[in-house]
């Protein structure tokens, strides 16, 4: 069994003992029935950021061969939050030591979102597994030696002549030549034998590219509504009521 799929067995029991009504103090007091190692691994699971993540949110299975996870949904509904699971998830276990793309909007989103942010990779990352960031090599490196380079959308000629096994595109739908930075993207993700990009958008207005890409066989789209994140305040919806 590889470490992830032991980790996914340890999630489970934990996520069977919530099931049953246990507090989190239960479920200690029960992981210490198991053997020194499970209760570590208990422990782990216990305290890393992914844990709480729904199941919307969960990278779908690589299994299933897909080419494109397109996360698009309302806002605030924890694309981010999910996008940044999946990034430390592909970094640590299925493309490790290897380098990917991250495209943010501006290097400013970049830095405040999907670095730094409340649903960024560090919030995302256990401890033991925290990225850094290089603003001289614009990468982002991670413990194991996976790296993934930072490009933005307000710069497409940029995001060229790279060679790639993931690729992780933020709110395309905002770009200013988003269709170019799309195909730029493409031409950059081709290390390796199935390489994956996820994107993340609010949903689409207009974009009849982005609908293309939707249609193709190999993605997968994720749809959902900012209720369906129980985390989300009452105020972010009177603050929506209000705009
Ligand atoms: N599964 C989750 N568990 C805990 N907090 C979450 C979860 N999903 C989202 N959040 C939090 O909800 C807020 C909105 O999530 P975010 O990923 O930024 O939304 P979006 O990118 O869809 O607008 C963030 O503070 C994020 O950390
Ligand atoms: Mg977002």
């Amino acid at each position: 069994m590889s470490i992830l799929e032991q980790r996914k067995k340890v999630k489970g029991w934990i996520k069977g003992c919530i099931k049953q009504g246990l507090s989190g103090q239960q479920i200690i007091a029960r992981a210490l029935e198991l053997s020194p190692e499970l209760h570590q691994a208990v422990l782990y699971e216990l305290q890393d950021p992914a844990f709480t993540l729904r199941p919307k949110q969960e990278i779908p299975p690589l299994e299933s061969g897909w080419y494109v996870w397109f996360l698009r949904t309302a806002r605030n509904f924890g694309k981010n939050h999910a996008a940044s699971a999946a990034l430390n998830e592909m970094a640590r276990y299925h493309f490790a030591g290897e380098t990917g793309l991250i495209v943010a909007a501006t290097h400013k989103d970049f830095w405040s979102t999907i670095f730094t942010g409340k649903s960024g990779l560090q919030a995302l990352a256990p401890p033991d597994f925290q990225p850094v960031y290089s603003e001289r090599h614009l990468e982002v490196r991670w413990p194991n030696g996976s790296r993934a380079a930072v490009r933005t959308g307000d710069n497409p000629e940029d995001i060229r002549g790279l060679t790639v096994s993931w690729a992780y595109a933020d709110e395309l739908i905002k770009w200013p030549k988003g269709e170019i930075s799309w195909q730029n993207i493409q031409n950059c993700v081709r290390e390796g034998s199935h390489p994956r990009i996820i994107l993340t958008s609010t949903p689409l207005r207009g974009a009849e590219w982005l609908r293309k890409v939707e249609d193709l066989p190999d993605t997968i789209v994720t749809t959902g509504t900012s209720r369906e994140n129980t985390a989300t305040t009452e105020v972010f919806f009177r603050n929506q009521a209000a705009n």
